[in-house]
């Protein structure tokens, strides 16, 4: 999918500025009183919270300069305060979204740093396509496992001494609210070995493109309750 960056024309219009690596570092609250941060490419003057990001300050380790990635690991070491995001998982990039909404309500914009994440004619580089790629991809996945959810319900699962692990289905089971209880079956995902137990309509247990489901053993196949086997958990 091609990169398309919603916000740059209100970005030229509000009068963008470039900086490059070493006019940003400048920014730091002591080579220059304003104190500026980027996060994912795009400069904020943060000097209004000096109280957070001033000299000696907890935050300070963000300003004059892009630590995108500390944002999510919370790592303000030297090496952790690092523009470098592509070892992220796509939830922690969608975390990171959270801090540009931050900065994009609260502090004034002031331009793009150019390097990992802009070119110098504020053109998004082939990283950030990536990661806007990544970010997409993420929200699809997402939304196909709450669409799985919704479908196949998650069971609820208990534990006695005396008969071990039970899976049972109730209109609830899986906080998912719905007019018919289902049958426990062991749902695998084709991406993996792992399986879930679901709550799956009986006779709607066909194999389909996420995944496919297997009856619990010695569970009577209309059963809304299951007693595990030892090696069935
Ligand atoms: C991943 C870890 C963390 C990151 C990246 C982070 C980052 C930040 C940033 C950037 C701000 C300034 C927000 C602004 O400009 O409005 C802030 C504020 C603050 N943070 Fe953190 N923080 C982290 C963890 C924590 C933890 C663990 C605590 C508490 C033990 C904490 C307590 C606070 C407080 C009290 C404020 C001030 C909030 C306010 O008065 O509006 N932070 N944090």
């Amino acid at each position: 999918m091609k990169f398309a960056d919603p916000f740059w024309l209100m970005d030229l219009l509000k009068g963008e500025e470039y900086f490059t690596k070493e006019e940003l570092a400048m920014y730091d609250g002591t080579r220059k009183k304003e104190l500026y941060l980027s996060v994912l490419g795009k400069v904020y003057d943060v000097s209004k919270g000096r109280q957070y990001y001033g000299p000696g300050e907890s935050y300070h380790g963000f300003v004059g300069k892009d630590a995108s990635k500390a944002f999510v690991t919370g790592d303000f070491s030297t090496g952790g305060l690092s523009d470098d995001v592509n070892t992220l998982h796509s939830s922690e990039l969608e975390g990171l979204l959270h801090w540009v909404e931050l900065y994009e309500k609260n502090y004034p914009y002031r331009g793009k740093l150019i390097g990992r994440f802009y070119k110098s004619n504020g053109s998004p580089t082939k990283y950030l396509e990536k990661i806007h790629e990544r970010l997409a991809e993420g929200k699809q996945s997402e939304e196909i496992q709450k669409d799985l959810e919704r479908r196949f319900p998650p069971c609820n699962l208990e534990w006695s001494a005396e008969k071990g692990k039970i899976v049972w289905c109730s209109n609830k089971s899986g906080g998912i609210t719905r007019d018919w209880v289902g049958v426990p079956r062991k749902f695998f995902l084709n991406s993996g070995r792992e399986f879930r137990c679901a709550c799956i309509q009986p006779g709607s247990d066909v194999k389909h493109e996420y995944g496919y489901f297997v009856e619990y053993m010695d569970c009577p196949p209309d059963s809304d309750k299951c007693y595990l086997r030892y090696d069935e958990d």
